[in-house]
């Protein structure tokens, strides 16, 4: 497929993931949750705003029993981490004893997995994973066992499918990262 070029704000990005790699391997990500969790009723965790086109197209690929609620940290500026434990923000259900599956756009510092994780963990849920559509490894800060990875790429800054720059890109139906 032809690369092709969007700007968003002050930054050039070009096509990076075509939707068919992302669609391809989000099928293999929700086959494998519908093995391991198959009498478990899980409850996924979707982390708004980034996860939304990728819980979508994974939710739709559950095909066992499950739980799916919407919760938000606070938000991310510009291209850094900030490293702050976040508060979480719209989580109703009672999670103890409940086998929790965390959704996320991308793990890069890992900060906000896990401080997430630190939070869930004191609510005592029978277990808890995370899945996320990608990891950047090399940014890694903690020593994050994340079980299902759509994904993994270099430590380039990204957008569409969720992904956002300052709010913007969010709508894109592939994945672009920054050129310029
Ligand atoms: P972490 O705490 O450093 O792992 O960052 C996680 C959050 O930072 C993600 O949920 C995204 O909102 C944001 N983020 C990190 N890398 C990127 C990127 O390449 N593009 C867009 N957002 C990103």
């Amino acid at each position: 497929m032809d690369p092709r070029t969007v700007k968003l704000h002050d930054c050039e990005f070009s096509t990076y993931i075509f939707e068919e790699e992302i669609i391809a391997r989000v099928n293999m990500l929700a086959e494998q949750i519908n093995k391991e969790y198959e009498h478990k009723q899980p409850l996924f965790l979707a982390v708004l705003n980034g996860s939304f086109m990728f819980t979508a197209d994974l939710m739709k690929r559950i095909s066992i029993p499950c739980e799916i609620s919407f919760i938000r940290l606070a938000s991310y500026q510009d291209m850094q981490s900030t490293g702050k434990v976040k508060e979480i923000l719209g989580l109703s259900e009672d999670i103890h004893s409940r086998h929790v599956v965390v959704l996320e756009d991308i793990v890069d510092t890992g900060h906000t997995v896990h401080g997430l994780l630190q939070q869930l963990k004191e609510r005592k849920p029978a277990s808890v994973e995370v899945a996320t559509l990608l990891l950047k490894p090399d940014c890694l800060q903690h020593p994050l066992d994340v079980k299902y990875v759509a994904r993994s790429i270099p430590n380039d800054f990204v957008v569409g499918y969720g992904l956002d720059y300052n709010g913007l890109g969010r709508n894109l139906r592939d994945i672009y990262k920054i050129i310029s």
